[in-house]
């Protein structure tokens, strides 16, 4: 492969191969399962971006299954969103690159409920760090936080270094986060990885106290404590799948510092702007808000981020309907971080602790903060 025998994408991609493993100091490249490519905004990517990839593209095709996180914008739907068409231009060029290489096109920070589900110890290389999270601590497969240059590269060679998270010593927890709090929403499970992410800085949390936790709180969990400082690793006790001992280090997490974080996530309530589904939702989800907003009306522009076949499977249930008669739109694919959104709204009310980090960070949101059913009342009133 190195020596360009398989084509220029290819050696080009096992040259970015081998760099990260020697910085990282892999001793050999191993095969992965699975692939989900990140940096796929036009809004991040770019020309240059671009450029890249219609270079990769030329004759690099994906040797294993690999789907893409999430572009910048509905790729069906995009002028209901409000998307420039430039921008629109760019992005479905960026698309049919990956196309191109033979990329599934699911476009979704949440692959794992959309066919891209590795299993407990399988080796994957996943780009989006909600989607990294998850993987490795809930489905107990093993991958490193890649960048968009390097889960391509994996994509068309069908490797990766072995470093990190690959190895089984590097997946042990360093501390207890003892809960002494209630928690048992997604978005209160979010306010949680807001907390444990803070303390843990860049370490792997074993985190005790906490009785079950639906879907929809893993993938809140696992969104949050990544995006505040955690690595993108946490071991729920009696809940995740992989093995650690109990590290002696221990800190607890009280019902205060879980109500602070709440509080700190929210500036105003008097909101532009609502975005559901940071990750994208579950078909639970979309039942839920369309329970929320049945005969009602939105008054604010409210955004529903969901991958396109959970979007069809609520089509058939009949939730897509109630939702959209609401007023409220879909955003297949998309999400309020990715999408060109900057100046154009100024508030944004969201139930993801990571939705809110991004918010404030990438568009200057002033943010509120609250459970899904708070989100839907401010929604619907004048
Ligand atoms: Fe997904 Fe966008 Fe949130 S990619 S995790 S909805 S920031």
């Amino acid at each position: 492969m190195i020596e360009g025998k398989k084509g220029s994408a290819v050696k080009k991609s096992m040259e970015i191969l081998i760099a990260l493993g020697n910085i990282y100091g892999a001793k050999r490249l191993i095969p992965v399962k699975t692939v989900q490519i990140s940096g796929v905004s036009y809004d991040n990517l770019g020309d240059a971006g671009l450029e890249f990839l219609n270079m990769m593209a030329k004759d690099g095709r994906v040797k294993v299954k690999t789907t893409l996180n999430c572009p910048g914008m509905d790729m069906e739907d995009w002028e209901n969103l409000g998307i420039d068409p430039e921008f629109a231009r760019k992005q479905i060029m960026v698309i049919n690159a990956f196309k191109k290489m033979g990329v599934e096109t699911t476009c979704t920070c949440t692959p794992y409920f959309v066919g891209n589900k590795p299993d407990v110890g399988d080796h994957v290389s996943w780009g989006e760090s909600s989607a990294v999270t998850y993987a490795n601590s809930v489905l107990g497969a093993k991958t490193n936080k890649e960048g968009g240059p390097s889960t391509i590269a994996a994509a068309l060679t069908g490797f990766t270094p072995e470093y990190g998270l690959h190895l089984d010593e590097n997946r042990q927890a360093h501390f207890v986060a003892e809960v002494k709090a209630e928690i048992d929403n997604p978005m209160l499970f979010g306010a949680l990885g807001n907390v444990v992410g803070e303390i843990a800085k860049g370490r792997i949390p074993l985190i005790t106290g906490i009785e079950k936790a639906t879907t929809e709180e893993m993938k809140a969990l696992s969104a949050s404590i990544v995006t505040y400082g955690g690595a993108p690793l946490f071991h729920l006790k009696g809940i995740t799948p992989n093995k650690t001992d109990t590290p002696s280090e221990k800190v607890m997490i009280s019902q205060d510092q879980i109500d602070e974080a709440v509080k700190d996530m929210t500036d105003t309530d008097d909101v532009e702007f609502i975005f559901i589904g940071c990750p994208h939702c579950t078909l639970n989800e979309l039942e839920k808000v369309s329970k929320l907003l049945k005969g009602k009306k939105v008054k604010k522009e409210l955004w529903i981020g969901v991958a396109r076949p959970i979007k069809k499977m609520a089509d058939e249930k009949g939730y897509s309907k109630t939702i959209e008669e609401s007023g409220a739109k879909f955003a297949c694919d998309t999400c309020h971080v990715v999408a060109p959104l900057k100046g154009r709204f100024h508030s944004i009310a969201t139930n993801s602790a990571k939705g809110i980090f991004y918010g404030r960070g990438k568009n200057n949101f002033k943010t509120f903060f609250g459970t899904l059913e708070d989100c839907m009342k401010l929604a619907v009133k004048e």
